[in-house]
């Protein structure tokens, strides 16, 4: 979603900013703008389009004197991406200038009213509102107009203000949507992500709700909506500043399906102490406890479902416990049936989705205990679980995630061994067998992107299909949701994914001659059943890649090609299985000269309902 930068120091701010927001591409964005203060007028320059456009127009920034500046990368959500709705936007006098990310929801009504008394507006933006309230209310005191302002907004905002009377200072405020101040020497930043700063400092403040930060040159303050002070840790990142660059490959996709070995590792081994999985520093839930419950929700939204749709075959087969899938934007409204026996397992990458964090915040209501598998340490979802488990995957840029998903079925695979000790529920030989497995899943993952030019090949010849259909059964088919989102996502071609059982219900009849059909066949047992289901596909003309464990040839008579996977035990296979389908979603959307890392549309971290 929107992507926020400000600079404050005694450089050119420009070029800070244009170097900030590229660091911000990968939220999603269709225009940009920044704003910078030149010593007599907030001066704006925006475009609609890539950054590219905006940097070419003002020559990398050269052109635009001034150290005081806000930038922005805009998703449109109220108004087309044009180049009057891209921020920052000014208030009528040209006295403030705001980029905003998030969604003003009494937009239209504070607009009716400031019309009537004669504002005039001009874009179609939810943000010009803040622009022109802060106008109409500024009493010359910045602070105090703020507040105002956030007192009769309501929704969602990261807002980076500057005022000309102030020109020596930015305010930055949040509530809902993520925002971080960067501190530097005589220097200071505000961003919606660490990459954008990384280069520059890596001390933080983590803005939370309802606070407001004033930054000058030398200084930061953050202060609450009754002027008192707020005393805040630095956070530290320590994150290697090369694991928020491209480091030789051509996009980060590519480079992040190529980390998950590490990331995998990095998630598992500090949680394995000898022969058993450690989370008791993590998890601070009695075995009384969890005895108690009687059921498992599990919410989240896109890549993150999935996994939480493969975690009910997990939880359920091991813990005996049953299980609940749901998409956040869903639950939240269906008024679920839940209370102090619900466990409810959170999953989300950036911690920050909206939707995830109402489902959250419901939950708690309700008295559930919640448990979050996060990867962005400090993100509002972690911070309002009750314990939060991060999966250590570092930081992932590529919009379609590939390393959050295998941490976070990393995450899952540890909790199911984790309470099948306590519960009992898993015999001595399964907790055995399993985690040794689980040990060896990096390795098997990287045996499996060795043969990384089979894939390629298949997708040399499958690359200009228009629909492709993806089926499975059981762990294979909670599998094939993510293999069909993966497609869809950067090579823009329609994609479904299918339980193959229920193909005969349906969409079978959009099998014609030619249709690509990926058929998952990992799962022994299911074997006999996958069969038959390819080879019906087969008789209607279907091209069909199968995807299978070594040594399981049988799959192999009846596909056009078939890619094979290391064996493991039957759950932990999906975490083997997935790799093949990115791979074959980014060599496909590769050679079709997608944007991979940007996808159109699509923004990674979702911060509006
Ligand atoms: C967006 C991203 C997906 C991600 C989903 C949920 O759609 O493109 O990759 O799975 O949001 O995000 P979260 O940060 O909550 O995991």
């Amino acid at each position: 979603m929107c992507g926020i930068v400000g600079y404050i120091g005694y450089e050119q701010a420009s070029p800070h900013l244009l170097r900030g927001l590229e660091k911000l591409e990968y939220r999603g964005y269709d225009s940009a703008g920044i704003c910078v203060y030149d010593g007599k007028i907030l001066d704006v320059f925006k475009s609609k389009g890539k950054l590219k456009i905006l940097s070419e127009m003002i020559h990398g920034g050269a052109d635009v004197k001034g150290t005081v500046g806000i930038g922005h990368t805009r998703w449109a959500t109220h108004g087309e991406p044009s180049d009057i709705n891209s921020h920052p936007h000014l208030s009528g006098s040209g006295k403030f200038a705001v980029v905003h990310n998030g969604i003003i929801e009494n937009y239209i009504k504070l607009k009716e009213h400031l019309m009537r008394r004669g504002v005039k507006f001009f874009s179609e933006t939810d943000t010009e509102v803040v622009a022109q309230l802060l106008e109409y209310y500024y009493n010359g005191n910045i602070i105090d107009t703020v507040i105002k302002v956030m007192s009769k907004v309501h929704g969602s905002y990261a807002l980076g203000i500057i005022c000309i009377d102030n020109p020596d200072q930015i305010i930055a405020v949040r509530k809902e949507s993520p925002l971080i101040i960067g501190l530097g020497k005589n220097e200071n930043y505000i961003a919606s992500d660490i990459p954008a700063i990384l280069a520059k400092t890596r001390d933080i403040y983590r803005l939370e709700n309802d606070e407001i930060a004033i930054l000058t040159r030398s200084d930061v303050r953050i202060i609450n909506t009754d002027k008192e002070e707020i005393k805040k840790e630095i956070q530290h990142i320590n994150w290697d500043i090369s694991a928020a660059e491209k480091g030789g490959y051509e996009h980060f996709m590519f480079k992040e399906i190529m980390e998950q070995p590490k990331a995998f590792r990095d998630t598992i081994n500090p949680r394995i102490r000898g022969d058993r999985v450690v989370l008791d520093d993590e998890i601070n839930l009695t075995p009384e406890q969890l005895k108690n419950f009687s059921k498992i929700c599990i919410v989240a939204c896109g890549s993150a479902y999935h996994v939480g749709v493969v975690a009910k075959y997990i939880f359920e087969q091991t813990l005996r416990i049953p299980v609940e899938v749901d998409i956040a934007s869903e639950f939240r409204y269906r008024n679920p049936i839940i209370d102090k026996k619900t466990l409810v397992i959170v999953i989300s990458q950036s911690g920050e989705t909206a939707d995830t964090l109402a489902a959250l915040r419901e939950s708690k209501k309700c008295g559930s205990y919640i448990i979050s598998i996060v990867n962005v340490v400090g993100s509002a979802i972690a911070n309002e679980s009750n314990d939060a488990i991060y999966t250590w995957a570092g930081p992932e840029i590529a919009v379609a995630t590939t390393k959050a998903y295998s941490t976070q079925l990393a995450v899952v695979y540890l909790l199911a061994l984790y309470f099948g000790d306590i519960l009992g529920t898993i015999s001595t030989m399964d907790y055995n067998k399993y985690l040794s497995e689980l040990r060896l899943i990096p390795d098997k993952i990287e045996q499996i992107l060795e043969n990384k030019e089979n894939i390629q090949y298949f997708a040399s010849q499958q690359f200009d299909n228009k629909d492709i259909f993806f089926i499975g059964r059981n762990l294979d088919y909670a599998l094939s949701l993510e293999g069909s989102l993966k497609l869809k996502e950067i090579s823009y071609i329609h994609s479904e994914a299918y339980a193959a059982g229920e193909l005969k219900h349906g969409t079978i009849s959009l099998i014609e001659k030619g249709t690509l059909v990926v058929a998952l066949a990992t799962q022994e047992d299911l074997f006999d059943k996958m069969i038959s289901n390819i080879v019906e596909v087969r008789t209607r003309g279907a091209v069909v890649l199968g995807l299978t464990c070594e040594e399981s040839t049988e799959i192999e008579k009846c596909t056009d090609f078939t890619f094979y996977i290391p064996k493991t035990c039957d759950l932990m296979l999906p975490s083997l299985a997935v790799i093949p389908l990115q791979l074959f979603a980014y060599y496909v959307a590769s050679l079709k000269g997608c944007d991979i890392d940007k996808p159109r549309n699509l923004a990674k971290s979702v911060t509006v309902e």
